[in-house]
């Protein structure tokens, strides 16, 4: 979501700040500006969509300045447009700031802000702050945006210049994320590494309430008290090589096929076949309070929420815990019981979501143990955990999740099987665990092998605008999930149900343009499945079924038949989730979406 870049050195900053944006597009966003100052002067430029459409409307304007700051928007206050794209000004336009996130109490500055004659352009949240700098500054920028955020409410990553304060960019950040690169005699600021790359890997990462200075030769950071501090430099790994579709179409299509991959690295060096448990480093020092663990929450958001909920049947399979799952941004509000024998575990790809930091901020406050299962190394959520487990999935570029929700369902599973042996299951069933888990890789690539069966089943089920999506147990979070990516890419309406629940509602939709898309497995539940499906043929539904291989009755009453290798039911969602990941792929490509950049949706979802 939102991506913000500045540049302050000795090159012409609109090319490095293009580049910054296109770097910063993956994450999501609906319209793109910059500012460059030169010769006590701001050019500004806004275009809605693509970044590409920026640089067409900057190619005509040479703007030789060496410092500027820019950004992607993904809108929360006022629709996208020009008006409302940042950068924005102040009434004089020689501030231009870039704002990421949310001013809470943006109605009250503005009212005050009116009151003192300022002229608003736009409908946003974020144009308050350039307002309210232009009424603190009197020659210094840093000290007006310190008295600035000492007003704001909300969460912020935000980065301003003055067309009189001679190559200077200054940040501040609450509650979203900006760092500052570091190269040779030039500066940069971002919401994310990926922007720099491939200009320093050197970075510095502020903290909630910190600020930072940068100028052409060199820079300082502070604290809102107005103190200087020392900070690390951290050198960032190289994802820029890593930012490669290797030949296929979509990243999306690339991550899907990189599963094998990424689920042999959420397990290897985890596991002790000799003592049929696992082995998680980054859970060691919390190991002797896992012992007398005695409930876990588990907060997260759209596909870690759906993995979160599969957690909750992996762990109440190997372990004696209570475990309750709660979407991030309801957790909050709830007045849960926590203890000292809690733990709250947050999923996320990111590590940078706002809902989900949100929670882990909340449940830290009433004491519980914080944990977490987390992609990006060193983000928001991994430095807040007490202690968590990385999936080492490499970068996922594709918005939609592929290759992480089932690293985090590797992962979980891991994880249940480290408490649930303190806890009492044998030795023997450990053991099964671990030969299933080792398993996964193989039967990925057996069902990436169907690839043109699937295709060809996705084709033919294109035309429909409406789908459900159902299964029970194991399946039911995985019908939600195959639901989730149906509807982020194609934007075709899809609804995951509980099988059970359909006679209870949602049967009312079916008929022959209503198809369902039905998961099942060999385990306790298949019977009802059958019924179920049964019910919806009898109402001329189409049925698409994603079965275990061998169910030889759902063949005679399904539609169409999706096969894939069986496991143990606690790991069955890892396999059957595939197919529906390459069903919504090819009804998305079919359709010409957008695949990795799907509308209205970001990556980081940095936002409340
Ligand atoms: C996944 O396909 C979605 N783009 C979205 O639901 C995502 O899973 C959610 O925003 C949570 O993100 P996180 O895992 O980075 O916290
Ligand atoms: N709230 C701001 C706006 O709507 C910033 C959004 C963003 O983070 O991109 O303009």
């Amino acid at each position: 979501m939102c991506g913000i870049i500045g540049y302050c050195g000795n090159k012409a900053a609109k090319p490095v700040l293009l580049d910054g944006l296109k770097r910063l597009e993956y994450r999501g966003y609906d319209s793109a500006g910059l500012a460059v100052a030169d010769s006590n002067k701001l050019a500004v430029i806004r275009a809605v969509g693509k970044v590409c459409d920026l640089e067409k409307k900057g190619i005509a304007r040479p703007l030789p300045g060496h410092y500027g700051i820019a950004h992607t928007r993904w809108a929360t206050h006022g629709r996208p447009s020009e008006e409302n794209a940042h950068p924005h000004c102040d009434c004089q336009e020689k501030i231009a700031i870039v704002h990421n996130g949310i001013i809470e109490n943006y109605l009250d500055l503005k009212e005050e802000l009116l009151a003192k004659k300022h002229v608003f352009k736009s409908e946003t949240d974020s144009e308050v702050v350039a307002h309210l700098i232009e009424e603190y500054y009197s020659g210094d920028l840093e000290m007006a945006v310190l008295k600035t955020v000492q007003r704001l409410e909300g969460t912020f990553g935000i980065a301003a210049i003055h067309a009189d304060n001679d190559s200077q960019v200054v940040i501040v950040k609450r509650g979203s994320p900006i760092i500052i690169g570091v190269g040779e005699n030039e500066y940069f600021a971002a919401s994310d590494a990926n922007a720099l790359l491939p200009y320093t890997q050197k970075i510095i990462s502020l903290n909630d309430d910190e600020m930072a200075v940068l100028h052409a030769a060199g820079y300082h950071i502070k604290n809102l008290n107005n103190e200087f501090l020392q900070k690390e430099i951290e050198i960032c790994e190289n994802r820029d090589a890593l930012a490669d579709k290797k030949g296929f179409e979509h990243f999306m299509l690339k991550e899907i096929f990189e599963q094998p991959e990424s689920i042999e690295n959420a397990f290897r060096g985890r596991l002790i076949e000799s003592e049929g448990v696992s082995k998680l480093g980054g859970l060691e020092p919390v190991k002797e309070r896992l012992k007398s663990l005695k409930k876990i929450v588990i907060v997260s958001c759209g596909t870690s929420y759906y993995a979160g909920l599969l957690g909750r049947y992996i762990f109440e399979s190997l372990s004696e815990l209570h475990v309750e799952v709660e979407v991030a941004s309801e957790f909050r509000y709830r007045k849960l019981k926590i203890d000292k024998n809690t733990a709250v575990l947050a999923l996320s790809q990111s590590g940078e979501t706002a809902d989900t930091l949100a929670a882990i901020r909340e449940a830290k406050r009433k004491g519980a143990l914080i944990l977490g299962i987390v992609n990006v190394v060193g983000s928001a959520i991994a430095q807040i955990t007490d202690a968590g487990v990385y999936n080492h999935a490499g970068p996922e570029f594709g918005v939609a999740s592929t290759k992480i929700y089932t690293s985090q369902l590797v992962i979980l599973t891991l994880m249940a099987l480290l408490i649930g042996r303190y806890q009492g299951i044998s030795y023997a069933e450990g053991s099964e665990v671990i030969q299933a888990i080792k398993k996964l890789p193989r039967q990925v690539k057996k069902i990436l092998t169907d690839m043109e069966h699937i295709k060809k089943i996705a084709l033919d089920y294109a035309q429909y605008k409406d789908f459900l999506f159902i299964g029970r147990l194991f399946n039911y979070p995985t019908a939600m999930e195959g639901a989730l990516k149906l509807k982020e890419i194609s934007y075709i309406h899809a609804e995951g149900y509980p099988a059970g629940e359909m006679k209870h509602g949602p049967i009312s939709l079916i008929d022959e343009q209503f198809p369902t898309v039905a998961i099942v497995s060999r385990d306790c539940t298949f019977e009802k499945m059958l019924s179920n499906i049964q019910e919806i043929k009898a109402r001329s539904g189409r049925v698409l079924a994603v079965a275990s291989q061998g169910s030889s009755r759902i063949g005679d009453i399904c539609d169409d038949v999706i096969w894939v290798p069986e496991t143990l039911p606690i790991l069955q969602p890892v396999l059957n989730i595939i197919p529906l990941q390459l069903f919504a792929y090819f009804i998305a490509r079919h359709k010409g979406c957008d695949i990795d950049k799907p509308r209205n949706l970001a990556k980081s979802v940095t936002v409340e």
